[in-house]
Order: structure tokens, then C-alpha cells, then sequence
């Protein structure tokens, strides 16, 4: 009787090209996962940094609050950077002062499909690169816990829609303390605002929303409100790894914006009031 081996790459199996050479590529195939893992750590260090910093999140004068701290929930919050209110009791140093949102916002990260494939081809090494031995005997793909929870990105991105909400909120109130009290306009204002819009970019451009707006539906032919707006999204979809890494940016000037105003090390330049 013959054996019959699996196809190549059936997950569960170690059915691969028997060469002892981890691959014979020439290009440089390992520079692209380098500098993932290099800008993917450079914003896991800032941002940890920062969220367990509690200082410098908050610019009185006009209300500039660092997306890394909204909404800010911890009884020792300035009273007034806690615009949604706070709980009871001041968090110890190794709670973030958003509690709440920090960790929805990294799982809805965490489980993006482009991200995945960043970190699985940079970090993780599940697949390295195209025609690269890759380090792992077995692959079992996303079909078995832990990984299996990666399907709950549909569920995250709710919870980033809400938390997208609070970031506009907090960048739209802001215009309304200017140096007199009233309507005004800083460059700091204006980095909230890009980053805001940049943050909705990469919401919006997600896959589960496109599912959300075209998904299930048998024709679009008697919906056409719903097929401009799949429409839409389906554009900003194309670059959705490009809006991942420039808010990844964003985020991170935003908040060191707002830690040198805060901290006084720069003032805010006033465009208008
Ligand atoms: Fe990237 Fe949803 S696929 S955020």
C-alpha cells in the first residue's frame, strides 16, 4: 500500500521541501521584516513609556489631551481632562490612566489583518518570506486557541468606532479654549485634528467595516446608498497598511506634542486667538 503525504502547507503538518538551505534567495528578503519589527518595537516602547508615565498628558490652557491618556478614567486625573468622568480611586502606577480604551484600541490593533501579517512575517516568523524556511516544525494557522481568538476583530472594531468618537471629541473641544476663552486655533489643535482624521482613515479603511457595509448582502443592486458607502470604504481599504503606519506616527507626535506643551519644554504657537 502507498502512504499518501499531505499537500504542501497543510496546516497540522511538517510537509516541507526536504533542502538543507534555509532558502537560495539573493535579494534582500530579510530587510522588509527587519524594519517592521524594528518600527513595530520603536512604537511599543513609546507607547508603553508614555501610558505609564501619568504626567504630561493634559495642556490646560487649551485643553489638549494626548490620545494615550482618553479618556482618562483615574480618580487622579486633572478634573477636567476627565471629560466622561472617572472611577472612584487613583490608579497605581502600573494601570494606564485609559483603562478602558488602551486595551481595545491594542487588540483591535493587534488582531488588524494587516498587522498580523506584519508581525507573523516579522516577529513571529510564520511564514519568514516567500521561499524562506521558515523556523516552526508545525502550522496550524488561526484554527486553534490562541490564535483562533484573532476572529474577534470584527467585535474590537466596534469598540474602536466608540473610542474613535472620544478622539474627536476630545480634538473638537479644544478648538473652543483658545487664549481668550473662546473659539481658537494652535498648532496643537491642528496635530489633534490630523491625527483624528488619520485615526477615522484607518477605522474605516478596516476589513470588518467593509464587511459591515457590504458583507451578507446578495445584491447591491435595490441598495444604493449602501454600495457608495461599501464603495467608499473599499477606497480607503487599498491603503489600509499605509493608514496602519502612519498613525502609528501620528499617535505617537500627537502625544510627545502634547508632553512638551504640557511639560512645558515648548508653548503652543497660536495661528489664531
Ligand atoms: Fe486592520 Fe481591521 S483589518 S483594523
Amino acid at each position: 500500500m502507498t502512504a499518501t503525504l499531505p499537500s504542501p502547507g497543510t496546516p497540522g503538518t511538517n510537509n516541507r521541501a526536504r533542502i538543507s538551505a534555509r532558502t537560495f534567495r539573493k535579494d534582500r528578503w530579510w530587510l522588509g521584516p527587519v524594519l517592521t519589527a524594528l518600527g513595530l518595537t520603536a512604537f511599543v516602547v513609546y507607547a508603553t513609556a508614555r501610558v505609564f508615565q501619568q504626567d504630561n498628558y493634559w495642556v490646560e490652557e487649551h485643553h489638549y489631551l494626548t490620545p494615550f491618556y482618553s479618556p482618562c478614567l483615574s480618580a487622579s486625573c486633572v478634573p477636567e481632562s476627565a471629560v466622561f468622568g472617572t472611577l472612584p480611586w487613583a490608579f497605581p502606577w502600573f494601570l494606564p490612566y485609559a483603562l478602558i480604551s488602551l486595551p481595545f484600541l491594542l487588540l483591535f490593533r493587534f488582531t488588524c489583518y494587516y498587522y498580523r501579517k506584519a508581525y507573523y512575517r516579522s516577529i513571529w516568523q510564520a511564514p519568514t518570506a516567500c521561499a524562506v524556511s521558515e523556523p516552526h516544525d508545525r502550522y496550524t494557522g488561526e484554527s486553534r486557541f490562541p490564535m483562533i481568538g484573532q476572529n474577534l476583530h470584527r467585535y474590537f472594531f466596534y469598540a474602536a468606532v466608540l473610542i474613535s468618537l472620544v478622539n474627536t471629541y476630545d480634538a473638537t473641544i479644544a478648538l473652543a479654549h483658545g487664549e481668550n476663552g473662546g473659539f481658537g486655533i494652535g498648532l496643537g489643535n491642528l496635530i489633534l485634528i490630523v491625527n483624528v482624521v488619520l485615526l477615522w482613515c484607518y477605522t474605516l479603511s478596516c476589513h470588518s467595516c467593509r464587511h459591515v457595509f457590504g458583507g451578507r448582502a446578495r445584491s447591491f443592486g435595490t441598495r444604493p446608498v449602501r454600495y457608495w458607502m461599501w464603495t467608499q470604504v473599499s477606497r480607503l481599504n487599498t491603503r489600509h497598511m499605509l493608514f496602519a503606519w502612519i498613525t502609528l506616527g501620528t499617535l505617537m507626535l500627537t502625544d510627545f506634542y502634547v508632553m512638551l506643551v504640557a511639560g512645558g519644554t515648548i508653548s503652543d504657537p497660536r495661528i489664531f486667538n
